[in-house]
C-alpha cells in the first residue's frame, strides 16, 4: 500500500484562518486574547520554538508577550513571574517553555500556573480532567494529532494504538486521548522488551522518541497509520523524524512527514487553547 501523506501544515493553515476570524470577532467584543510565553536561558531549539509561538500569534492578530529571563533565574523568582501572570487580567494563557534549568523543579512551576490559564494542559488538574474524559485544556501536540485523525476520518475505536515514548508532553497524553476514544493502547519505552512485537501489531503507531530512523517500514503492519512526532536535526542540518519515511510510506495507509507534519499542528493548538481560555475567562 502507498500511504496518503498527512500534511499537518496545510491543515494548520486552514485552522489558523478560522482562528484569525475568531480573534477579530472577540476584538469586536472588546476581548483581546493574549498569551504569555516565559523562557529561561538561550537554548537555540527552545528560543526558536518560542519565537515561532509569538510569530504565529501575531499572524492571527493575537497578542503574545515574550518574557525572556536569564538561565540563572531562581525558582522563587520564576514563581513570582508566574504569580504576576496569574493575577494579570490581560493575560489569558501562560506557557513556561520546558525543559527548565536543573536548579528549578518543573512540577512546582507547572502546578503554580492557574488551571484557567494552563494552555499547555500540563497542570495536574488538567491532566486529571483529561484522564476522567472531561473537557479541559489538552496538551498541544497530542491535541494536534487527534485533530488530524478527526479531519482525515481515521477510525480509532477498537484499534490497537501503540505509542512509542512516554513523555509528559507527548507520549503519555496522546495514549490517554486515544484510550478516551476507545482505542486499545500499548505504551512502549526505553525499558520495553521485544518492542518489535508491539510495533508490528499497531493499527495506529505514534512515535515520539527523538531518534532518527527509530522505526523502519519493515517493522510496521500493512495499512498502519503512522504518526511521526520526532524532530531531529541531523549532521547535514536537515530536519528528520523518528520514522524512516521512505520505507514506511510504502506500507502505511496514512503517514505524517517531518517537517510539515505534526509540528505545525502543535502551535496551532496552542493558539486555539489561548482563544478558548479568553472565551472562558470572559464568559
Ligand atoms: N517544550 C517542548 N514542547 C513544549 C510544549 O509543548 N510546551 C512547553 N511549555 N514546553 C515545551
Amino acid at each position: 500500500m502507498a500511504a496518503e501523506i498527512i500534511y499537518g501544515k496545510e491543515l494548520a493553515e486552514s485552522i489558523r484562518a478560522r482562528l484569525k476570524d475568531e480573534v477579530a470577532e472577540l476584538h469586536s467584543q472588546q476581548i483581546h486574547p493574549k498569551l504569555a510565553v516565559v523562557i529561561l536561558g538561550n537554548d537555540p531549539a527552545s528560543q526558536s520554538y518560542v519565537k515561532g509561538k509569538k510569530k504565529a500569534s501575531a499572524n492571527i492578530g493575537m497578542d503574545a508577550e515574550l518574557i525572556e529571563l536569564s538561565e540563572e533565574t531562581t525558582q522563587a523568582e520564576l514563581l513570582d513571574v508566574v504569580d504576576r501572570l496569574n493575577q494579570d487580567t490581560d493575560i489569558h494563557g501562560i506557557l513556561v517553555q520546558l525543559p527548565l534549568p536543573d536548579h528549578i523543579n518543573e512540577d512546582v512551576i507547572i502546578e503554580a500556573i492557574s488551571p484557567e490559564k494552563d494552555v499547555d494542559g500540563f497542570h495536574p488538574i488538567s491532566i486529571g480532567r483529561m484522564m476522567a474524559g472531561k473537557e479541559t485544556f489538552l496538551p498541544c501536540t497530542p491535541l494536534g494529532i487527534m485533530t488530524m485523525f478527526h479531519e482525515k476520518g481515521i477510525s480509532i475505536r477498537g484499534k490497537h494504538a501503540v505509542v512509542v515514548g512516554r513523555s509528559r508532553i507527548v507520549g503519555k497524553p496522546v495514549g490517554q486521548l486515544l484510550l478516551n476514544e476507545h482505542a486499545t493502547v500499548t505504551y512502549c519505552h526505553s525499558r520495553t522488551e521485544n518492542m518489535d512485537k508491539y510495533i508490528q501489531e499497531a493499527d495506529i503507531l505514534i512515535v515520539a522518541v527523538g531518534k532518527p530512523g527509530f522505526v523502519h517500514g519493515d517493522q510496521i503492519k500493512d495499512g498502519a497509520v503512522v504518526i511521526d512526532v520526532g524532530v531531529n536535526r541531523i549532521e547535514d542540518g536537515t530536519l528528520t523524524g523518528d520514522v524512516d519515511f521512505e520505507s514506511a510510506k510504502e506500507k502505511a495507509s496514512y503517514i505524517t512527514p517531518v517537517p510539515r507534519g505534526v509540528g505545525p499542528m502543535t502551535i496551532t493548538m496552542l493558539l486555539q487553547n489561548t482563544i478558548q481560555a479568553a472565551k472562558q475567562i470572559h464568559h
